[in-house]
């Protein structure tokens, strides 16, 4: 089974980006963390941040040619704008589980809304990196229970 995480602009500031929403951990040891967590599983697990709209795009639609059964995406700021990045999610029909490390209900009015959440399989929000884990948990247990 593989998966590919997807992380949005801005993400590869974590670790000093506002510790106070988004903790004190890195991005790295987010993927580390996550790396041990799939070997667990035996997942073959792949990281892409991009700070740019269309590499995301670019990114998702090539999931297809690689084989890749499931996405996890936090698409940071681009969630709550970015019909480009719920097209592509939509259009591979991957099963993708959207995370925010921050509860985006508990803060401005304008998080509120998802583009991107609708072409989704669900989303999970406010957990902090632990969303990572559960949302590769989910998809391991729906990828399995679909090929069946
Ligand atoms: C975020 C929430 C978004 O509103 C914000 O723009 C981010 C991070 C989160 O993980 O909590 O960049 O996706």
């Amino acid at each position: 089974m593989k998966i590919l995480v997807v992380n949005g602009p801005n993400l590869k500031l974590l670790g000093t980006r506002c510790p106070e929403l988004y903790g004190s951990e890195t991005l790295k040891s987010l993927e580390e963390s996550m790396t041990r967590r799939a070997g667990a599983l035996g997942v073959e697990i792949s990281f892409f941040q991009s700070d740019c709209e269309g590499a995301i795009v670019e990114r998702i639609g090539r999931c297809i040619s690689e084989g890749i059964d499931g996405i996890i995406i936090n698409p940071a700021a681009y969630t709550h704008t970015s019909i480009a990045i719920h097209d592509a999610l939509e259009a591979v029909r991957i099963p993708a589980v959207e995370v925010h490390i921050s509860n985006i209900h508990k803060r401005e009015e304008f998080r509120r809304r998802t583009m991107t959440a609708s072409a989704c399989l669900g989303s999970i929000c406010g957990l902090g990196f632990f969303g990572y884990e559960l949302a590769l948990d989910a998809l391991f247990n729906h990828i399995k229970k679909v090929e069946k």
